[in-house]
């Protein structure tokens, strides 16, 4: 096998993303181009691989945990960057259209689907992909995070926009539950309309009184309230287990991939 120069291999990388998501040139240069393999092992799990690490994290084995390794840094950004993460949201957002063509709706308003907003209907990857961040490889940061989220930057993730347009069109309502918080309802509804989501049945945001709650007690509750008002849940997407656990979890959960960090 020959090797080809990184720069050329980065150069076919950013013609062949969609420019909707071409983040090639934010790429912290560290990430070697050419370590696409399943890497060298998580720091904490001595002989387990990147990819088995991402597996395990998806599937919900690995729980709790706060940073990814610092060995597969490189390979969750190849992840995130290129075409799997793309391909595993497309599969993701096809299984679930695939289920919910086949339900026969009321269609009295209360036909309800239920998504997350960061990393399931927008994407913060731009963000995660500075080198503060390390695609989660890096301490969480408060303060920078709450500064891009108040720029309105973030892109749709497309295989889910895709999604939702669809679930419009089979006449489902949508609900957004976000652990944003409150305060940021304004810059997030300028967010969501400019890149295409652009109506909803309700886009519930956290309240400074559920600081203190676990995003998997608060979303229950949210899920609780939409039930006792007479809305059926009958599929539920987001990016992390606590977005699909709990409570009032809907007929069927959908899992956006995301290896970058856990919430409990
Ligand atoms: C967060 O980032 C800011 C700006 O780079 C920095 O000043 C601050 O120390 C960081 N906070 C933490 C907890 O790392
Ligand atoms: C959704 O789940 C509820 C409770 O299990 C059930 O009664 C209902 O028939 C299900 N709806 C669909 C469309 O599968
Ligand atoms: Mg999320």
């Amino acid at each position: 096998m020959t090797m080809k120069p990184p720069s050329l291999i980065l150069l076919i990388l950013a013609i062949t993303m969609p420019t909707s998501l071409t983040y090639a040139g934010q790429m912290p240069d560290r990430i070697h181009p050419l370590r696409t393999q399943a890497g060298s092992g998580g720091h904490r799990i001595p002989g387990v691989s990147c990819l088995s690490w991402r597996l395990a994290v998806e599937t919900d084995n690995i729980r709790d945990w706060d940073l990814v390794p610092s060995s597969c840094e490189g390979y969750v950004g190849h992840y995130m960057l290129g075409h799997q993460y793309r391909k595993d949201c497309n599969a993701a957002a096809w299984a679930a259209y695939d289920y919910a063509k086949g339900l026969t709706l009321k269609k009295d308003g209360k036909d309800v689907w239920v998504f997350d907003i960061d990393e399931t209907s927008l994407s913060n990857l731009p963000y995660y992909a500075r080198p503060d961040n390390a695609f989660g490889a890096k301490e969480y940061n408060e303060t920078t995070f709450k500064e891009w989220e108040l720029e309105g930057k973030a892109p749709a993730v497309p295989a889910i926009l895709d999604l939702y347009k669809r679930l419009l069109k089979l006449g489902f309502k949508i609900v957004f539950i976000s652990g944003k918080s409150e305060s940021l309802r304004s810059i997030t509804v300028y967010n969501m309309k400019k890149v295409g989501y652009y109506t909803w049945e309700k886009l519930i945001l956290k309240q400074t009184s559920e600081s203190g709650t676990t995003a998997m007690v608060y979303k229950s509750k949210e899920r609780k309230e939409l039930e006792e008002a007479g809305y059926r849940i009958l599929g539920n997407m987001g990016d992390q287990w606590s977005d699909l656990l709990g409570t009032h979890v809907g007929n069927r959960t959908f899992k956006v991939p995301n290896p970058m960090f856990y919430i409990a």
